[in-house]
């Protein structure tokens, strides 16, 4: 059996099954790898922007004898992805614009048999704004620690859900009100608005991004002082 670090094995406890996954930006392919292995999916595509990752997939598929069993693809995001082909989604390790560019062209994944598993490792912010404004109800968040950092998984499902959120809510998500792991990346958000904002303001420039900026910390106040 394959063994997936806390990370990974964070995003595959989110996966359904049942239908047809894709796993965008596979790499080495463990995470389908052990989703076949435990039976939680039947099939898989694993797809890579890149030759290299896609041989490195290659490689592991076949060393566990899953080679009939995940298909490879070659594919810049969901390009080369049929509309309606899958029903599970799963993006990790890619930075939170990144995956929203991904998503943002591929307007069939709004139907109501899809579900999302996505770990951006950076601009959070993006990701919510995405899913929040194109129909998606963001059911699950969690956060794992892995050799000494803290990571966010996401699962959201379509449910053509017309409430576009605000500002704070991308920047935080239901992290406020979790205890332990979650207020890590809440203090690291903070600091990271708390940084740009003092900067912006220090140039007296984008007066725009400085309320939004204004408006999230305010947002944080408000949730926690309940
Ligand atoms: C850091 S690795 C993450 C691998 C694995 N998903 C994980 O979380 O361990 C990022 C992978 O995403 C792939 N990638 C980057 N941009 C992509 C795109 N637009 N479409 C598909 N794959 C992409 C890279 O080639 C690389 O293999």
């Amino acid at each position: 059996m394959i063994q997936l670090s806390s990370r990974l094995l964070a995003a595959a406890s989110m996966v359904r099954g049942g239908g047809v996954l894709a796993d965008i930006g596979t790499d080495h392919a463990y995470l389908p790898v052990f989703l076949m292995q435990k039976g939680i999916v039947h099939r898989v595509i694993a797809s890579d922007v890149g030759e290299g990752p896609l041989n490195n997939a290659r490689k592991t598929v076949a060393a566990y004898g899953l080679s009939d069993r995940i298909d490879l693809r070659l594919s810049d995001g969901l390009n080369r992805f049929f509309p309606e082909e899958v029903s599970e989604i799963v993006i990790c390790g890619m930075g939170g614009n990144l995956i929203e560019e991904i998503l943002s062209s591929a307007p069939w994944i709004m139907n109501d048999r899809m579900h999302l598993v996505l770990q951006p490792m950076t601009h959070t912010e993006d990701v919510r704004r995405f899913l929040c404004s194109h129909g998606f109800r963001i059911d699950r968040e969690t956060v794992t620690e892995d050799t000494g950092r803290y990571y966010l998984s996401i699962s959201a499902v379509w449910d053509d859900l017309q409430d576009p959120g605000c500002e704070g809510y991308y920047y935080f998500g239901t992290l406020l009100h979790q205890p332990g792991n979650a207020q890590k990346i809440v203090k690291k958000q903070l600091d990271r608005i708390r940084t740009r904002l003092n900067a912006l303001k220090s140039a007296n420039r984008n007066t725009d991004e400085q309320s939004v900026l204004s408006s999230v910390l305010a947002y944080y106040e408000k949730e926690t002082s309940r």
